[in-house]
């Protein structure tokens, strides 16, 4: 059973969690049985690692949150005038973070007096918890339910919780994260929750100079290594590894062609790791790759058809100067 969180105190701050198992050992056992081998980006988000996505978006390299940010702050007014924020609703957050740029929505939303209420989602609770403190002491009669789940965990609340209106968010190209495929499957499932007077928020990153997102993915400081390898130390926590993690080494390529930034980690050297969990040894050619992530970018047409073929219109397209990120407002057209 869910349960709203609210912050009349601060030991309430818990968030929901929609389930215990939260697959590591599957994916691991899967993804390196296989050839190519590959591990799932959403394992990325421990502690540490939500720790190193902070640290990467401060990054003068990763440029997807400072324009997401200044389309959002210059025209936050604009933006919550399409979604129409005079009947009640619920803001659902899909991978909130540390809702660095959802704030500037929710300021806005106090500000105007708001009949709202906020209802962030992360894969990692230890975010959750940070931001539910944060929040606590921001806006102390914001009423907060915070969930820790993954994203399709989100469609089944969605689909559970549907008598009030919903926004929802999908912010920061986290949708990037799904092949295409997939995306356009979590784009039609999410318009299945919805109905006629939701509306649907989705921040994508577009194609652009293929160097300038490359590096992104490449930064001169190493954040970005240091958090695809903290993948490997967290195998090595949770499920007793030991992967030698001066053994391995971050790549990332962009392929304008498709528009698929990928990320890797690469065997320096022909290996043996032994993952008591599993009670599996797994081999490693000399420069195998293990591929970590797909952050995939798009075309604002592709992303016009993709959400025509789900079932929505595009209300508004919202984007930077420089028309590198887009916050694309969506609704569901009625059938
Ligand atoms: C949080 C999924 C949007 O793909 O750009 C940043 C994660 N990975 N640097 C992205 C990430 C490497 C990020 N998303």
């Amino acid at each position: 059973m869910m349960t709203h969180v609210t912050q009349s105190s601060l030991t309430n701050l818990l968030p929901t969690r929609v389930s215990d198992d939260n697959g590591l050992a599957q994916d691991v056992m899967q993804g390196l049985s296989q050839t190519p081998k590959k591990l799932s980006s959403r394992f990325f988000y421990d502690a540490k690692g939500s720790q190193l996505f902070q640290q990467i978006m401060e990054l003068p390299e990763y440029y997807l949150t400072k324009l997401e940010h200044q389309i959002l702050s210059q025209q936050r007014k604009e933006i919550l005038y399409s979604i129409d924020i005079q009947k009640p609703f619920q803001l659902v957050d899909l991978g909130a973070g540390d809702a660095y740029k959802t704030k500037l929505l929710l300021s806005e939303l106090m500000a105007s007096k708001a009949d709202f209420s906020y209802v962030p989602l992360d894969i990692s609770d230890d975010q959750l918890n940070l931001l539910l403190e944060d929040m606590h002491h921001r806006w102390p009669t914001l009423l907060v339910q915070a969930l820790a789940a993954e994203y399709f965990q989100g469609l089944e609340w969605l689909n559970q919780n549907q008598r009030q209106r919903k926004v929802v968010l999908f912010l920061g190209s986290n949708i990037g994260n799904f092949d295409l495929p997939d995306a356009k499957n979590f784009l039609c499932a999410l318009r299945e929750t919805l109905n006629p007077e939701d509306a649907f928020l989705l921040g994508l990153d577009l194609r652009k100079d293929p160097e300038k997102i490359r590096r992104a993915y490449d930064d001169a400081a190493g954040v970005t290594s240091a958090f695809n390898i903290n993948l490997l130390h967290r195998i090595n926590k949770e499920l007793k590894a030991d992967f030698d993690l001066d053994q391995f080494q971050h790549f990332a390529e962009y392929d304008p062609l498709e528009g698929t930034m990928r990320s890797f980690l690469i065997s320096k050297k022909a290996q043996e790791v032994h993952i008591g969990t599993l009670n599996q040894t797994f081999h490693f050619d000399a420069w195998e790759a293990i591929h970590t992530e797909n952050s995939y970018k798009f075309s604002l047409k592709q992303v016009e058809e993709m959400a025509h073929s789900c079932g929505f219109k595009v209300q508004d397209v919202f984007t930077d100067k420089t028309h590198g990120f887009a916050d694309v407002l969506l609704r569901p057209v009625s059938n």
